[in-house]
């Protein structure tokens, strides 16, 4: 379970709660996920690699640092696009590479539907982002995609998962970390978290 971070950040764990609540509608939905996301990729870039640097202040010369990786956000649409803005503020030179995938309501199988990734990998770092970490199987594929890309640093952003999808991820891939704010009981019959928040997708568009 060393990949598995879970947060215990009494922010990240405040604005959970709020999450779940069935009360919250989709606007307040929607900037939880994005404060969510900034906090919980705060702890996921904690080992990003540095190079020192200097820089002329008013009063002299300071010694600096400046990130040497170029990182890329993979949302999983649609759900993970709420995760993308809060982030991307943080790193305005991150690219963002999306990749469509939908859970066939039947098999909870993902079905790619979206992938515009160019020939060979342009970052060091991606940064995949999806709320919901199910069966695993939406998370599993995207981490098959990027690697069949080329990409060798992978981390996985999500905010609630399953044991199940925990299981799945680190079992497919030992390699990707999972940074998350949850992880929940159990899935139910119809492959959705309890307790979970719901639907993810539908509370952000209000789509539900
Ligand atoms: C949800 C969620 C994940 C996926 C997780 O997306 O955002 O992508 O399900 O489930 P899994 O771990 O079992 O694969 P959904 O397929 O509902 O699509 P949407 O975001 O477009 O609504
Ligand atoms: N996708 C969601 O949005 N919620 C779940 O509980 C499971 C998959």
């Amino acid at each position: 379970m060393s990949q598995v971070h879970v947060s215990t950040h009494p922010l990240v764990q405040h604005k959970l709660a709020l999450l779940r609540d069935k009360e919250t509608g989709p606007k307040k939905f929607r900037e939880l996920i994005r404060e969510v996301a900034i906090l919980l990729t705060y702890e996921a870039t904690a080992d990003l690699e540095l190079e020192p640097t200097s820089v002329v202040t008013p009063m002299g010369e300071a010694e600096g640092a400046r990130l040497t990786e170029k990182i890329g956000l993979v949302p999983i649409l649609r759900a993970g696009l709420g995760m993308v803005e809060g982030i991307w503020e943080m790193m305005p030179q991150a690219e963002v590479w999306h990749i469509g995938l939908y859970r066939d309501e039947r098999t909870l199988r993902p079905v790619e539907y979206y992938n515009r990734l160019p020939v060979s990998p342009t970052v060091d770092v991606c940064l995949i982002l999806d709320p919901m970490l199910a069966t695993g199987g939406s998370a599993v594929a995207t981490v098959n995609i990027l690697k069949r890309w080329g990409a060798n640093k992978i981390k996985f952003v999500g905010i609630i998962a399953a044991p199940e999808g925990v299981e799945a991820l680190t079992t497919a891939h030992p390699d990707v970390p999972i940074y998350i704010a949850a992880v929940d009981d159990h899935l139910n019959e119809i492959g959705y978290i309890v307790p979970g928040l719901g639907d993810a997708g539908d509370r952000q568009f209000g789509t539900g």
